[in-house]
C-alpha cells in the first residue's frame, strides 16, 4: 500500500475510534447518572417504614437497574470495537514507518545519484578547463613570449626531481598527470631550447599550486633539485601546505639523514604505489583541495576551513569545524533526520552529505542557528516550538524546525496531514511529534515560519 493509501486509512480510523470514544463517553455518563439515581433509591428503601412505599421503590430501583445493565449491554460492543480499530491503528503505523523507511532508502540512493552526477560534471569541467588553458599557454609561450609574463600561468604541480629518476619514474609520471588534466611543470614540457633554467624554473614553482618533490638517493646528491626544494620550503614558510613528498627508492633513514625536515612531512612511497595509484591519490587531493572548495556559506555568512578531507560530512564540518552545534547527530545513517539542515532551501539530511559537494560557496546552507538568532529572545518558528512545549528533550528539535520552516516557505498554511508527510522523514523518541506537528500547524494559522 503507498504513503499516501496508508495515511489515508489512517485518517478514517482516526474519525471512527472519535465517534467511538464519543459514543462511550456519553454512554458512561448516562450509566453514572443512572447509577447515582439507583443509589439515591436505595439510601430512601433504607429509611422507608410504610410497606406500600417501600414496595414501589423497590421497583423503581429494578428499573433503574434494568436500564443500566441495557446501557452497559449497549457499550460492551463499543468498547470491542474501539479495542480492534485502536490495534488496526497501530498496525497501519507499522505500515507506515516502513513505507517511509522505504521512501527514505529510495530518497537516500537519489541524493547519492545526484552528488555522484554532480560531482561527475565537476571533474568534467575542471578538467576541460584545465586542457584548454594548457593548451592556450603553450600558444602563448611559443607566440608571444611577452605576454606570456602578463598571464601568470597557474600549474596545479611543480616536479622538482633528478634527472637520474627521469626514465623509471617521472616522466610517465609526469606524462599521466597530465593525461589525467593537470597542468603540469615538468622540465621536459615547459623547458626550450634558449630558455633561461633559473628563470624558468623560479616562475614554475611560484605559478604553482603544489610542488611534488621526487626524492631519491640522486636527489640528494645534486645542488640543484634541493634549491628547489628549498623555493618550495620558503613558499610554505608563508603558511600555505605546498609539498607532496614521494620517496623513490629511498628508506626513510636515508630521507631523516638528508632532511630531518622532509622527512617529517606525510609521503608516497613508490615501493608501496604504483605510478598509477600515486597518480590517482594526487587528483583526488587536487580535487578536493582548491581555494574555493574550502569555502561554505552558511546562515548567510562565509566560513573558511583551513583543509577539508573527501570523507567529512557537512554534520561534521558544521558541528565540529564551525561550532554551529544547534544541527544535531543522532544515527549519523540519514535515517532520524535530527541533523537536518537545508541545501539551497531543500532540508537535506547533513550527515550524509559530503561536506566537499557543498563546498565552494555557491550552495546556500542554512542550520538551526538561523531560525534562533537570539537564544534569549526567541521569535517566529522557534518561539512557537518552545511556547507549545512541543519538544521534551530537545534532540530532534533543531531538524524538525528546519523541515517545518521549508514547508511553511513553500505551503503557508499546511494541513495536519501535509505537516505530517513533510515531518515523516524525523524521529522524535520521545514521542513529541504530535505537539510538534500541531504546532507547525499553528504556525501556519498564525503566519509565522
Ligand atoms: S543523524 Fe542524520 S539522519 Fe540521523
Ligand atoms: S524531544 Fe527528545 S527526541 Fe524528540
Amino acid at each position: 500500500m503507498s504513503f499516501e493509501a496508508i495515511s489515508n486509512q489512517i485518517a478514517s480510523i482516526d474519525r471512527e475510534i472519535n465517534n467511538l470514544e464519543r459514543d462511550i463517553q456519553n454512554l458512561d455518563t448516562e450509566i453514572n447518572r443512572k447509577s447515582k439515581e439507583a443509589a439515591s433509591i436505595t439510601e430512601k428503601m433504607s429509611r422507608e417504614k410504610d410497606l406500600k412505599k417501600f414496595a414501589n421503590l423497590s421497583k423503581d430501583l429494578s428499573r433503574k437497574s434494568d436500564e443500566i445493565s441495557s446501557l452497559e449491554k449497549r457499550k460492551t460492543p463499543k468498547v470491542k470495537s474501539l479495542g480492534d480499530k485502536q490495534k488496526k491503528k497501530r498496525d497501519l503505523y507499522v505500515s507506515l514507518n516502513k513505507e517511509e523507511k522505504r521512501e527514505r532508502d529510495r530518497s537516500k540512493i537519489e541524493q547519492k545519484e545526484i552528488l555522484n552526477i554532480q560531482q561527475q560534471i565537476t571533474r568534467e569541467v575542471k578538467m576541460q578547463q584545465r586542457v584548454s588553458l594548457h593548451s592556450l599557454d603553450e600558444f602563448v609561450s611559443r607566440n608571444i613570449e611577452a605576454v606570456d609574463v602578463i598571464m601568470e600561468k597557474q600549474y596545479d604541480v611543480f616536479i622538482s626531481h633528478a634527472s637520474e629518476d627521469k626514465d623509471d619514474f617521472v616522466r610517465p609520471f609526469a606524462t599521466l598527470l597530465r593525461n589525467k588534466g593537470l597542468m603540469v611543470w615538468y622540465d621536459e614540457f615547459e623547458l626550450m631550447v634558449g630558455d633561461k633554467l633559473r628563470r624558468k624554473i623560479d616562475e614554475g614553482l611560484r605559478t604553482s599550486r603544489y610542488g611534488i618533490v621526487v626524492l631519491s638517493s640522486f636527489f640528494f646528491s645534486k645542488e640543484w633539485p634541493q634549491k628547489e626544494l628549498d623555493g618550495l620550503f620558503a613558499i610554505e614558510d608563508s603558511g600555505i601546505d605546498v609539498i607532496l613528498p614521494i620517496w623513490h627508492k629511498i628508506s626513510k633513514n636515508e630521507v631523516l639523514h638528508y632532511s630531518p625536515t622532509i622527512a617529517g612531512i606525510l609521503a608516497l612511497n613508490t615501493i608501496n604505489f604504483s605510478i598509477e595509484e600515486i597518480v590517482e591519490k594526487i587528483v583526488e587531493k587536487e580535487v578536493y583541495i582548491t581555494d574555493t572548495d574550502l569555502l561554505f556559506n552558511v546562515n548567510g555568512k562565509e566560513y573558511v576551513l583551513s583543509e577539508i578531507q573527501p570523507y567529512w560530512s557537512l554534520n561534521f564540518v558544521l558541528r565540529e569545524k564551525f561550532g554551529l552545534t544547534f544541527t544535531k547527530n543522532g544515527c549519523d545513517r540519514g535515517q532520524c533526520g535530527h541533523c537536518t539542515v537545508l541545501v539551497d532551501g531543500v532540508p537535506m539530511y547533513s550527515c550524509i552529505v559530503l561536506a566537499k559537494d557543498v563546498a565552494g560557496g555557491k550552495k546556500k546552507i542554512e542550520t538551526a542557528e538561523s531560525l534562533a538568532p537570539d537564544m534569549y529572545n526567541l521569535t517566529g518558528i522557534a518561539k512557537e516550538f518552545h511556547d507549545n512545549e512541543a519538544f521534551q528533550c530537545g534532540w530532534c528539535t533543531a531538524g524538525f524546525m528546519v523541515t517545518a520552516h521549508a514547508l511553511l516557505l513553500d505551503n503557508p498554511k499546511p494541513s495536519m496531514q501535509e505537516v505530517r508527510e513533510a515531518l515523516s522523514g524525523h524521529v522524535c523518541v520521545c514521542t513529541a511529534i504530535k505537539e510538534v506537528c500541531e504546532t507547525v500547524v499553528k504556525c501556519g494559522e498564525k503566519g509565522v515560519s
